[in-house]
């Protein structure tokens, strides 16, 4: 983008130097070449703040907070698992003594196993992956 009207400009004031050239008039040419440096300078000042302004810009998308398991598990499992993951109610496991991997527990949270309810079209990927990994945490 800054390139582009740093272009423009410059045909522009090539433009104004062809046209001091043939008019010859003196207090014209001081007052364009003034006006069109102005703007020129404006510019670059322009591109720089631009630059500046994405520099912070860049962290902030970094700085999403990270997705909460735990949250997600004590709206979406603690229901059936509680918030201990030891409550066991409509049948469902002890979360604190399986022995299923992380790949094991994504999958069966995205697909749902018999009673448990499929997550897979509630919850993104990265959260039941999140999720799957704070149960490892009820482990005692
Ligand atoms: C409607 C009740 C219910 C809800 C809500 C529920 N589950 Fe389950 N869960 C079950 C049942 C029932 C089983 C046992 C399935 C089977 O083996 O047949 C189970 C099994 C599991 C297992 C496997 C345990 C093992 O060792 O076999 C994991 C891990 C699990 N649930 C995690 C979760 C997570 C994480 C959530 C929240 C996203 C969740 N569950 C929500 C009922 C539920």
């Amino acid at each position: 983008m800054c390139q582009i009207l740093f272009c423009i400009f410059a045909i522009i004031l090539y433009q104004f130097f062809i046209l001091f050239f043939l008019t010859i008039k003196h207090v014209y040419f001081m007052k364009t070449k003034f006006f069109i440096c102005g703007v020129f300078i404006a510019t670059l000042f322009s591109c720089g703040n631009k630059k500046e302004d994405a520099t912070p810009a860049a962290p902030l998308v970094a700085d999403v907070p990270a997705i909460d398991g735990e949250k997600i598990f004590k709206i979406s499992c603690s229901v059936c698992h509680g918030v201990d993951g030891k409550l066991g109610l409509n049948g469902s496991k002890d979360l604190s003594v399986s022995v299923l991997t992380l790949e094991e527990r994504i999958a069966l949270i995205t697909n749902g196993k018999g009673v448990m309810p499929a997550q897979g079209a509630i919850l993104k990927p990265e959260e039941i992956k999140a999720v799957a990994e704070y149960t490892f945490k009820l482990k005692k």
